[in-house]
């Protein structure tokens, strides 16, 4: 019979005085008083190592939430025994026994783990309410039905056997060996998502979460256990990065990697997988979403009343720390002083604090290293002020209770000044303005002076010019838009990925994804 077909999780308000309001505020308070102790989980049990890293909250670094225990050699190789020893029976359970875990995964993230997950995101990564309902509430629900059925449709695709003689058949196997995740801090769904998109397919997984997510990373364990994961299908181990990944990378079983972060560290892994190439059985299936530089690109025809918001959504909505967030613009001149005032009175309209204040637009950047990154950038632009650089807006930084970076506006004269091309990763637009006359340079310019090719944007009511950006930029980027902000990809509607040094574009939440973790056999029999 039919799997239940999916539709997008509706986004749920958190009204002032509404009991679903009341219920994550209880959770918030409930988490932040709780000092909770994460345990390393291998094969279904929880560890305790005894060697722990503090976790602290980015927007009140001097608040503790917890502790994490951390995995040493002798757990990771715990943990890889784990995974092989779960996989045959794994691998052997009916497809439909593995979705029904996901779908009773999704329907418990329609009730107490929804609160457990969204207030978890909002204190351990500082997203304000909205921004973790759209991601560990809504994307992950979408991420786990969509799956399902894609995997019920991808099944269904079989080779023809012509004539009454012979059977051709393919079967969907497991890779040969385990999956490694190495999740990101940005978003709680990806980082399910990479875990659960190999493990529905009847991988195990060995799930290397980000140091600066290990809250909402612990409270999705526990989403597994409770939806009915059998042990050792997905072994969870924070620790140190470059320990665990040498160790992980290095063993004969390995067979794919599922990774989103920065794109120095999957190159790592490319390097580690070539490194240890004669030592697999298979070679691996690496599959990556890594950095990007994404632009909004306005032709004089663009309409102002799409533009400006857009840029201020696309630019600063989670302090700028979505993959996809836009950090360059390229206006010209005719739009440009009435875009800036439009951009100066939205930024400064921008709340900024802790998202238990439900008022508040942004949280703070992730840690310390973000934040330095960002000051740093920022006192650069301010020296280069009457060079390279024409103004600043916004510019103050504060990190003395959070990792407070205001949303940032770079005015430039060079499009390859440095934060116009290297990557970020926090509330900082640069933006470059252009002569009117010059759209069709423009477009090369925006193709050519990053390496990146994630997200971007064209606005423009001029149906030519649309077309002109389309053709011009088919390469800049996996996800392109046309007079919308270049964020927010849904599940089932915009499948996510880029290309060039932002990743393999395997489009997370789609088919193309999910076919990663399968290794077909065709079998031909005579009848
Ligand atoms: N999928 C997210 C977005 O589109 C980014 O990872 O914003």
């Amino acid at each position: 019979s039919p799997i239940p077909t999916p539709a997008n999780e509706p986004v749920r308000a958190y009204a002032p005085g509404s009991p679903e309001r009341a219920r994550l505020e209880a959770e918030l308070d409930r988490q932040l008083g709780a000092q909770i102790e994460v345990p390393l989980v291998i094969n279904g049990e929880q560890l305790r190592t005894g060697t722990t890293q503090t976790m602290v909250m980015p927007h009140d670094h001097g608040h503790v939430t917890g502790t994490c225990h951390q995995a040493g050699e002798a757990e990771v190789a715990k943990a890889l025994q784990a995974a092989k020893d779960a996989a045959p029976g794994w691998a052997a359970m009916p497809w439909e026994d593995r979705a029904a875990i996901f779908l009773r995964a999704a329907r418990l993230l329609q009730d107490e783990f929804r609160d457990r997950l969204n207030a978890s995101t909002m204190l351990g990564q500082s997203k304000t309410c909205h921004q973790a309902e759209i991601d560990a509430a809504c994307e992950l629900v979408d991420f786990f039905r969509f799956n399902v059925a894609y995997v019920e449709r991808m099944y269904a695709e079989q080779p023809q056997s012509p004539g009454s003689a012979v059977w051709n058949r393919l079967e969907y196997r497991p890779l040969d060996g385990f999956v490694f995740a190495v999740t990101p801090f940005n978003f709680t769904s990806i980082a399910a998502n990479l875990c659960a998109a190999p493990a529905m397919l009847g991988n195990t997984v060995i799930w290397k979460p980000a140091p600066t997510a290990l809250l909402s990373s612990h409270y999705l364990m526990e989403l597994f256990a409770a939806a009915g994961l059998p042990p050792g299908v997905i072994n969870f181990i924070p620790g140190p990065a470059a320990q665990v990944g040498a160790q992980v990378m290095g063993d004969p079983d390995l067979a794919g990697v599922h990774f989103t972060g920065s794109t120095a560290t999957f190159k790592l892994l490319w390097k580690q997988a070539a490194d240890n190439l004669d030592r697999y059985r298979s070679y691996p299936r690496i599959v990556g979403e890594t950095g990007g530089k994404d632009f909004v690109v306005a032709h004089p025809s663009a309409d102002l009343e799409r533009l400006a918001p857009a840029l201020l959504r696309g630019a600063f909505e989670y302090q700028g720390q979505k993959c996809s967030a836009a950090s360059r613009a390229y206006i010209p001149e005719s739009l440009w002083p009435q875009l800036r005032e439009r951009l100066v009175a939205g930024m400064e309209a921008m709340k900024m604090g802790d998202p238990r204040d439900f008022s508040n637009f942004l949280g703070a950047v992730i840690d310390d290293r973000a934040y330095a990154k960002h000051a740093a950038a920022i006192a650069e632009a301010k020296a280069a002020v009457g060079g390279a650089v024409t103004e600043i807006l916004g510019g103050e930084c504060d990190d003395a209770k959070g990792y407070f970076v205001r949303p940032t506006v770079i005015v430039t004269t060079d499009p390859r000044y440095a934060t116009m091309v290297e990557e970020l990763f926090g509330p900082i637009l640069t933006v470059f303005v252009y002569p009117d006359a010059e759209f069709g340079p423009i477009l090369e310019t925006c193709d050519q002076s990053t390496p990146y090719a994630l997200t971007g944007a064209i606005f423009a009511e001029d149906r030519k010019a649309v077309v002109q950006a389309v053709e011009g930029l088919r390469f800049a980027a996996g996800n392109f838009y046309i007079n919308d902000k270049p964020t927010g990809a849904v599940v089932g509607q915009q499948p996510f990925g880029g290309s060039r040094a932002s990743g393999t574009n395997d489009k997370a939440g789609s088919m193309w994804n999910l076919i990663r973790w399968a290794s077909p056999r065709t079998i031909k029999e005579n009848l």
